[in-house]
């Protein structure tokens, strides 16, 4: 039977530190680190990601903003928003809610980021540069999760990265290889992703397919990192009620795994933590002190 790696309670652990590392840095410097979040549109679930996102902001201490937008906004509205919170100096995070509506083009809303404000990790320079720039948070909440099991050198670890997205698997496989694990990259062309998948010591599934993953595709004792989430039916729960699983087949896979994510309650909640840690990381960076190697937040909890 595998660990069940908590990440509510590791999520709590980052918190906890961003908290404490964000009260000393406001008291050495006068300077609240400032994250605005940006919504367009209606959609019910980015709203309760918004909501989480500012809530959490304001509980570790900072400044919190949210821009709500109607629908209907345009592009040259959503830049000139953009435009306006780069140059705002109490503003240290930009994060642009997303998916946006259809009309808008997302991609040159972030890139039009400033790179030392995208707490999101999305912007090419940060994409690019994963040593001193900012790191996407899905992928670097992942790397913790697997840091607490084999440590920060993954060197001789064999790690599977399913997925390619330049949101989740191209950051995740480059963040094992910064840290010397022997990195393959799986998707949907992969010949026999079965035999691949139990090569892997490090499992990480960033798919968008309910329990693809099965017991027999684990190797004995790997760590296997749930990143997936999706929604099904849940009859059980009553007419029209659904619920979250992961890409694992979560009951199998944890009788072969060493360690496991559970959906929900793995990565998803690093996420926020992460984003939290952005933003700290860019408030003390726009008050030019040197930037920690930011996805080990304040490495005391962690070390
Ligand atoms: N906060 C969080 O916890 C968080 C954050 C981000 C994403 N997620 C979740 O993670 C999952 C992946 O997200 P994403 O944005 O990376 O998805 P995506 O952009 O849709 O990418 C999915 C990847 O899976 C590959 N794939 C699809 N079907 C496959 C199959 N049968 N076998 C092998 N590979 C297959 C695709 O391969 P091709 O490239 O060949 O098409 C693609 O590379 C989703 O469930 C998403 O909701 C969670």
């Amino acid at each position: 039977m595998a660990i069940i790696i908590d990440g509510k309670a590791e999520a709590a652990l980052a918190i906890d530190a961003v908290k404490a590392s964000h009260a000393t840095f406001e008291a050495e410097s006068g300077i609240k680190a400032g994250l605005a979040v940006v919504i367009v549109g209606d959609d019910p679930a980015s709203h309760a990601y918004v909501g989480a996102k500012g809530r959490m902001a304001k509980e570790c201490g900072f400044h919190s903003v949210q821009h709500t937008l109607p629908r209907e906004t345009s592009q040259l509205d959503l830049l000139r928003l953009i435009e306006a919170l780069n140059a705002d100096p109490v503003i240290h995070g930009i994060l642009v809610q997303l998916p946006l509506p259809d009309h808008l083009d997302a991609e040159p809303v972030i890139q039009s980021i400033r790179p030392e404000k995208d707490v999101d990790g999305l912007h090419v320079m940060n994409a690019g540069d994963l040593a001193t720039g900012l790191i996407s948070c899905t992928p670097a909440g992942a790397m913790l999760l697997v840091s607490r099991i084999h440590g920060r050198d993954l060197s001789g670890l064999n790690a599977v990265v399913v997925g390619r997205s330049n949101l989740f698997g191209k950051p995740m496989a480059q963040l094992l290889l910064d840290a010397n694990a022997t990195v393959t990259m799986a998707h949907s062309r992969t010949l026999d992703l079965p035999a691949v998948c139990r090569r892997a010591d490090i499992l990480v599934a960033a798919v968008g397919r309910a329990e693809l993953i099965k017991a027999d595709w684990v190797k004995p004792g790997a760590t296997v990192i749930d990143v997936g989430i999706n929604r099904i039916a849940a009859p059980e729960r009553g007419e029209g009620r659904t619920r979250i699983i992961g890409d694992v087949d979560f009951s199998g896979c944890k009788e072969i795994a060493g360690a496991i994510t559970p959906v929900p309650g793995g990565v998803g909640p690093m996420t926020i933590s992460m984003l939290m840690n952005n933003t700290l990381a860019a408030a003390k960076m726009s008050a030019a002190r040197p930037l920690q190697q930011h996805w080990f937040p304040l490495s005391s909890p962690f070390g």
